[in-house]
């Protein structure tokens, strides 16, 4: 049967490797994405992919799009929480306006899409949620600390989301990816080498691949089938849970 799942963060990257893979299961993917073009391009590579422009923080954007989907297709049966971004910087040089967008597009964002899906998921008594936090979910990294504050809450979120649902045949998961090769990783380089007074190349043994026991970049499609898994029937026991798939991170 067809689903409607949502993928926030979809244009690109890990998210737009969920919304494909979601694609081939035969379900219609609504991507949510702040760019526009990028989204409409991600969409339109897709058989059954719609596009929406919506910032995650905007608590309007988020419900009206929302709606919108439940009035012209009908019942959001998934959720994946997967917008994010990254910035780099010492705390005591950290600026307040990059410590609020960070948290409010990852913390706040993660909450007002699940807010605004889970009076419908527990009108039908059933639904996905699923969310993209981080290996900096559990452990930490310099210069990083807004991003790993709130890969750390998505988790305390997800924990609290599966309670509240967890007799309504609504399940709510984290999958924690290793580092994968996406713009986030490589727009990060340059300032964690400033930060080191290194070389790209030594930051990326330092803080990334050198953390990581398969010593090598993840591909998005190597997170994407973990998340469909997720969602499927197979994993309806599986709720409140952080998964990693971090190439041996917490072996
Ligand atoms: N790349 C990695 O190594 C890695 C590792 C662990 C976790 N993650 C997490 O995976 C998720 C995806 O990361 P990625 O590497 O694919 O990043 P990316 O930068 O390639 O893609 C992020 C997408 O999110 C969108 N986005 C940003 N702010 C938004 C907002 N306010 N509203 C809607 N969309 C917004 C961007 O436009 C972009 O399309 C993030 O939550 C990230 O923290 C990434």
């Amino acid at each position: 049967m067809t689903r409607n799942v949502i993928v926030t963060g979809a244009a690109q990257g890990i998210g737009f490797a969920i919304a494909e893979a979601f694609d081939k299961e035969q379900d219609r993917v609504f991507i949510f994405d702040m760019s526009k073009n990028k989204a409409e391009e991600a969409a339109q590579a897709l058989d059954q992919g719609y596009d929406y422009a919506v910032d995650v923080t905007n608590e309007s954007q988020v419900e009206k799009a929302i709606q919108e989907i439940i009035k012209t297709y009908g019942p959001i049966d998934v959720l994946v929480n997967n917008a994010g971004i990254q910035y780099i910087a010492a705390v005591e040089d950290f600026p307040i306006e990059k410590w609020n967008q960070v948290i409010n597009v990852i913390q706040t964002g993660t909450f007002l899409m699940t807010k605004h899906v889970l009076a419908n998921m527990k009108q039908q008594q059933k639904g996905r949620i699923v969310t993209i936090s981080s290996a900096h979910g559990e452990t930490a990294d310099p210069y990083k600390s807004a991003y790993v504050a709130s890969k750390f809450a998505q988790i305390g979120f997800t924990k609290s989301v599966a309670l509240e649902t967890v007799d309504q045949g609504i399940t709510a998961n984290a999958v924690l990816p290793g580092p994968v090769r996406t713009s986030l990783i490589e727009n990060q380089l340059a300032n964690l080498a400033s930060q080191d007074h290194s070389t790209e190349q030594e930051a990326m043994e330092q803080h990334i691949t050198g953390k990581m026991p398969m010593n090598r970049l993840l591909e998005p499609n190597e997170i994407s089938d973990t998340v469909v898994f997720l969602a499927s029937e197979k994993a309806s026991a599986i709720t409140g849970e952080t998964i990693s798939v971090s190439g041996g991170m917490n072996a």
